[in-house]
């Protein structure tokens, strides 16, 4: 930087657009600010998280200048070195310097005002959203999806075994039953069945416990309906699973990323919302054609996406197709209208590097099922992306990711194209969904080869009398009714029969 020095930048005036400077006068009240520079520094920040060239503002009405000195404060050179790192070249003339700062400038504000209107106007989310996407890699706030740090990967290789229960002992035999949830051409996916108060989500957890230690593998677990596993607090907390109870904190996921910024790929993209969006919400040809075209609009703009947005999509469609928003516009409306479902502030990658606990308890149906699916639809874009998972000399696969659903019931027999496909595909990526749920025949709407495709299944007690799933995948006529608490039936692949498992041991009865 031959002709950049200390002094020079100091001394230097730098400015950006009236409209970017003119929501920074806001963000001054609404921050408490009382300075130009608050605003301006955060908003340089938030474009510099995004790694693509922020656009020439070249041509548009300028705001008043800021020196050096008060913009940079006493670090002048980090923040053109960070600049500079970010379009990969150094600067050699001052006034390169104050174009790409103009421009970052611009389109940061412009994405801090775009994150404070998806957060619902909220000022706490706000600024907890600021203070922990603070830092400027690549991040959430990217338009188009990157595995690049896929290389970043610890997996773990090995068998990894699991015993069915505690004791988790064949009943007639007294010798321990196992699962090896990674062997080679079996799947990892997990049906976990039985009636209320059977054992489903204690069993579930004591599954994953032991997973978790040998693989060292993220979990994400929704629990749907009850909200009781973060009470579980001697049981959840070897999984290190991070609690999110929507709607009262969002889902920290940017939930709609393109690949690209092609017409094509957003496209894409808009077709997989508006199937997740449609199982629920009844919509007709048009709206949903509306819907689709809304989408691809609202993912050409810079930053990430929000309902909120696709919402000033649709009703511009509608007005210019001057048709009326029907359902489409009404569902909308009430997404909108309460606290955000989803924060954009991890990208994919990072969502499922971690481990959370997605606590849906106090969402309505139709939110339980859009957040759902939205984020299965995230997991198999983003699983499908990566490499297959690396296997050991005897075929282990390592694991990346369960994706753990507690009463799938509200989630199956809706066919949704996303949790199909991670069912039928996912195992060469090493994830591995396992589901519970009340009845055997929740597992049997969705598509055909559904069962066929789940590893392992374990039933708890049940009245279900009219059990074709079991059929298919214990391969024979099992009483579930007659099972006594704790006992469970299940199949190890590649066994063909089933046996009696003692799964957890019920407290004796006192003698009278
Ligand atoms: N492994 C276990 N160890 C000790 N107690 C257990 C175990 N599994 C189940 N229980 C007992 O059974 C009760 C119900 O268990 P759990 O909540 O796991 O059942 P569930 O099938 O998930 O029920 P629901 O359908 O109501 O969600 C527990 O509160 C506990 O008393
Ligand atoms: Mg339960």
């Amino acid at each position: 930087m031959p002709d950049i020095s200390f002094l020079q930048i100091g001394t230097t005036t730098f400015s950006t657009t009236k409209e970017a400077d003119d929501l920074g006068k806001k963000f001054e009240q609404l921050l408490g600010a009382q300075t130009r520079y608050l605003p301006a520094r955060l908003a340089i920040t938030r474009s510099l998280a995004d790694s693509t060239t922020p656009p020439s503002i070249e041509g548009q009405e300028l705001c008043k200048i800021i020196k050096g000195n008060q913009l940079f404060g006493g670090e002048p050179f980090a923040w053109v070195a960070l600049i500079a790192q970010h379009r990969q070249a150094p600067f050699g003339q001052m006034k390169e310097l104050q174009q790409s700062i103009g421009e970052h400038w611009h389109r940061g504000m412009k994405l801090l005002w775009s994150d404070w209107i998806s957060l619902g106007e909220d000022f706490d989310a706000f600024l907890v959203f600021l203070a922990t996407r603070a830092g400027v890699q690549e991040g959430a706030a990217s338009r188009y999806s990157s595995t690049a740090a896929v290389s970043t990967e610890n997996l773990r290789n090995g068998p990894i075994v699991v015993r069915i229960g505690d004791p988790g002992t064949d009943i007639s035999t007294g010798k321990p039953v196992d699962w090896t949830c990674n062997a080679p051409g079996y799947s990892p996916h997990l049906a976990l069945m039985g009636g209320t108060g059977s054992g489903k989500t204690h069993l579930g957890l004591n599954l994953l416990r032991q997973v978790k230690k040998q693989a060292n593998c993220p979990i994400i677990f929704f629990d749907i309906a009850k909200g009781d596993i973060a009470l579980k607090q001697e049981l959840i907390s070897p999984l290190g699973l991070e609690h999110i109870e929507v709607p009262r904190s969002p889902v920290p996921l940017n939930f709609l990323v393109s690949q690209s910024a092609s017409v094509r790929d957003r496209n894409d993209l808009a077709v997989s919302f508006r199937d997740s969006f449609e199982k629920i919400s009844r919509l007709g040809a048009n709206q949903k054609d509306i819907l689709r075209q809304a989408v691809t609009a609202a993912l050409g703009e810079e930053g990430p996406t929000s309902f909120e947005r696709i919402k000033e999509f649709v009703e511009r469609e509608c007005e210019s197709r001057q048709e009326a928003g029907g359902t489409l516009l009404s569902v909308l409306n009430d997404l909108t209208a309460g606290h955000p479902l989803f924060v954009p502030q991890y990208n994919v990658q990072e969502f499922f590097s971690r481990s959370w606990l997605i606590d849906l308890h106090n969402c309505s149906d139709t939110n339980q099922k859009l957040v759902v699916f939205l984020i299965l639809d995230a997991a198999k874009r983003y699983f499908m992306s990566l490499p297959d998972a690396p296997t050991d000399a005897e075929g282990n696969r390592s694991f990346r990711c369960i994706i753990a659903i507690d009463e799938a019931r509200r989630v199956l027999g809706f066919k949704h194209p996303s949790l199909s496909n991670l069912i039928r595909l996912a195992r060469s990526k090493g994830v591995g969904i396992w589901l519970m749920s009340q009845s055997p025949d929740d597992f049997d709407q969705e598509e055909d080869d559904f069962l066929q495709n789940i590893g392992i299944a374990i039933a708890l007690h049940t009245n279900a009398n009219k059990p074709r799933a079991l059929r298919a995948i214990l391969g024979g006529d099992a009483n579930l009714p007659g099972l006594a608490a704790g006992e469970a039936i299940t199949r190890i692949p590649p066994k063909q029969n089933y046996v009696r498992v003692k799964a957890w041991e019920p407290p004796k009865r006192a003698k009278v």
